[in-house]
């Protein structure tokens, strides 16, 4: 390896997940999560990523599940730090001694303090130069959208804590807009649906699962179905009870109207040959969120836009940003700034 030799890596920082990139793929995918405890008084690191995940629902005593991000900021920086560390270690294995530079995803629109909290989390984690990307145009670098046009694109990153939508053009976003809301809300209003019509208690982790199986955005030509066992509200005692997918429909009907609300309002402060470009165009979706069925035909029916979702939606973010790492000099000035 020449002495010049450095990597550049993208970092899709998730609530959920975690995902570092070359600008091929995603070379590394682990849980945004970590066990801590307590020596002294000063928070100990237990575990970390899919470590940590794997621990959930059955850490011993003492010890405590941290997620180090909410709503797709950071909420506990020091964690933050320690798990982007042990990651990007993990990434570069033995050539650690040539630290990347690393382009890291933040959410459109957060504040200077919590830009800077990202910004000094992953340069004290070890990379050797860091930029920040607002979320929604790291996607569309990595969905190969030509961003560089003259012409609109529409980008909708549905995660699980966040989801943003945001028009792009000529390296930069025109408008957007974060709801400070994703899958997780969803994963609730189904934890609520089958509280309130069934008496029956279940776990986040249920309703997620019960989302992707048979869950949809708009009624489906073939209902499905899936038993899941609760805890009935009264008795204390498990219950099963079969939903299908209307039912998931209407319980997710709330949460995806904000969705489409944050939708609207970034293209009606968009210039109008922007909103027929992104009409001719589509609206790519991309993010975990963006694979609930039938999101494209909800998309359509209610905003009057064609939507399709990009190859790969769970990782363009982290691709698009080790990219954007090959123009910085061109996106610079679109690019957060710190300080
Ligand atoms: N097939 C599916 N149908 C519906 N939702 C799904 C599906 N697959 C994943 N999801 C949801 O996508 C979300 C995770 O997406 P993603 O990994 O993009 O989020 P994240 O990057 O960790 O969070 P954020 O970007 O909000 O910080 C979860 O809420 C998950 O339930
Ligand atoms: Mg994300």
């Amino acid at each position: 390896m020449s002495p010049f030799f450095t990597r550049d890596l993208g970092i899709d920082l998730g609530t959920e997940r975690t995902r570092i990139a070359d600008a091929q793929q995603v070379l590394l995918e682990e849980a945004t999560l970590a066990v801590i405890g307590w020596d002294e008084d000063r928070p100990k690191l237990v575990a970390s990523g899919d470590e940590a995940a794997a621990m959930l629902g059955r850490v011993p005593e003492g010890l405590e599940v941290i997620r180090p991000l909410q709503n797709g900021v950071i909420a506990y920086y020091e964690i933050t730090e320690s798990l982007l560390r042990y990651l990007l270690r993990k990434t570069a294995g033995a050539s650690w001694l040539f630290r990347p530079r690393v382009m890291i995803t933040v959410p459109h629109g957060v504040t200077s303090v919590e830009r800077r909290a990202v910004y000094e989390a992953v340069l004290r984690a070890g990379a050797r130069e860091a930029y920040l990307i607002q979320t929604p145009l790291a996607a569309a670098i990595g969905a190969d959208l030509p961003i560089g046009s003259p012409a609109g694109n529409m980008v909708v990153t549905m995660g699980a804590g966040a989801t943003q939508a945001a028009v792009i053009a000529l390296y930069g976003i025109v408008s957007a807009d974060t709801l400070r809301k994703g899958g997780l809300a969803l994963d609730e209003a189904i934890v609520a649906y089958v509280r309130k019509k069934y008496g029956l208690i279940i776990g986040q982790p249920t309703a997620e699962r019960v989302k992707k199986e048979i869950g949809a955005a708009v009624p489906l030509d073939e209902e499905l179905s899936m038993e899941i066992q609760g805890q009935d509200q009264v008795s204390g005692l498990p219950r099963p009870v079969t939903l299908t997918t209307s039912e998931i429909v209407e319980a997710v009907y709330e949460p995806l109207q904000e969705v489409l609300e944050t939708i609207r309002r970034v293209m009606e402060q968009s210039p109008p040959e922007l909103v027929s470009d992104i009409i001719d165009r589509g609206v790519a979706l991309t993010g975990g969120g963006a694979l609930l069925r039938g999101m494209d035909r909800l998309l359509t029916k209610e905003l009057g836009v064609p939507a399709y979702l990009v190859d790969r939606p769970l990782h363009a973010a982290a691709v698009g940003a080790a990219r954007a790492l090959a123009i910085v000099p061109r996106l610079k000035r679109h690019l957060p700034r710190v300080g």
